[in-house]
């Protein structure tokens, strides 16, 4: 009688840290392509724009009739509002912001900058300077202030918002703060992509995001996450587990 041999079967293992590896390296892929949409926006389209602001200017300067004039003055209105709102894109799209100005320097700029188109009275506390942190972790800090003053302008209602960052031992954390009016964390994340993303980017870091938010009671953003990046990569020894990398940035 033929034995029973167990059939064989091949499991395929996802571990969770297998899982945020991918997530980093997809995150990665996503700021690489922003990083060429930003590129080629400034160098074609930006720089197209300021090819035909120069024709314009000329033709101004060119016109015979006062009318012809205001017409053109027009459009040369209409083209910087454009150029502005390009640069303004341009900066959006790539984190090269955090290399020329640094990351406290970029998150101060982006609330001063809220603070000013809503009116909004910003608390900053901010370390003067901080230690060079891994570079993805940084970018994901960027992105998450962004994403958060985002939210802050589209729903909060706020008159006050607080954004701390603080290097502690092995761990960077960030805490953005308002006094709006709140939201139902459960319900959230049906509703949109930015806090499932900011939570995303932690946990592909090896790190947490908590929000505490009530409705009237203002919203409460604490994202903690080390300053090392934690990369699982299939060494020469093949463990296939991860180990630190030191920061780098
Ligand atoms: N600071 C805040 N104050 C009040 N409500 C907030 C705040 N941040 C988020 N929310 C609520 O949480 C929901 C989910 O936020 P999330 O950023 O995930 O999505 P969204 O902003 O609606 O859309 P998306 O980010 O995809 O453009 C929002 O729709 C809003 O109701
Ligand atoms: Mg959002």
């Amino acid at each position: 009688m033929p034995s029973r041999a167990a059939p064989k079967t091949h499991v395929l293992e996802t571990t969770a840290s297998d899982a945020a590896e991918l997530s980093r390296q997809l995150l990665k892929a996503q700021e690489e392509e922003r990083r060429r949409i930003s590129r080629e926006l400034h160098d074609e389209t930006g720089q197209a724009l300021m090819v035909l602001r120069f024709h314009l200017e000329m033709l101004g300067g060119e016109a015979r009739s006062e009318e012809q004039k205001a017409k053109i003055q027009e459009a040369l209105d209409v083209l910087d509002r454009s150029i502005e709102g390009l640069r303004r894109t341009i900066a959006r799209l790539s984190p090269r912001v955090l290399e020329e100005l640094g990351l406290v320097t970029a998150i101060r700029r982006q609330a001063l900058l809220l603070a000013k188109h809503t009116g909004m009275k910003a608390h900053l506390e901010l370390p003067e300077d901080i230690a060079p942190i891994d570079h993805d972790v940084e970018v994901a800090l960027y992105r998450s202030v962004q994403e958060a003053l985002h939210n802050l302008a589209k729903h909060s209602r706020a008159s006050n918002f607080t954004v701390r960052l603080a290097l502690t031992g092995n761990k960077v954390s960030l805490q953005i703060e308002d006094d709006g009016v709140g939201f139902s964390p459960r319900t959230a994340p049906e509703r949109g992509f930015g806090l499932t993303g900011m939570r995303e980017r932690a946990a592909a870091l090896g790190g947490s995001m908590k929000v505490h938010s009530e409705r009237g009671k203002g919203t409460h953003i604490r994202i903690l996450l080390p300053w090392l990046t934690y990369g699982v990569r299939k060494n020469a020894a093949g463990s296939g587990r991860g180990s630190f990398r030191r920061a780098t940035a």
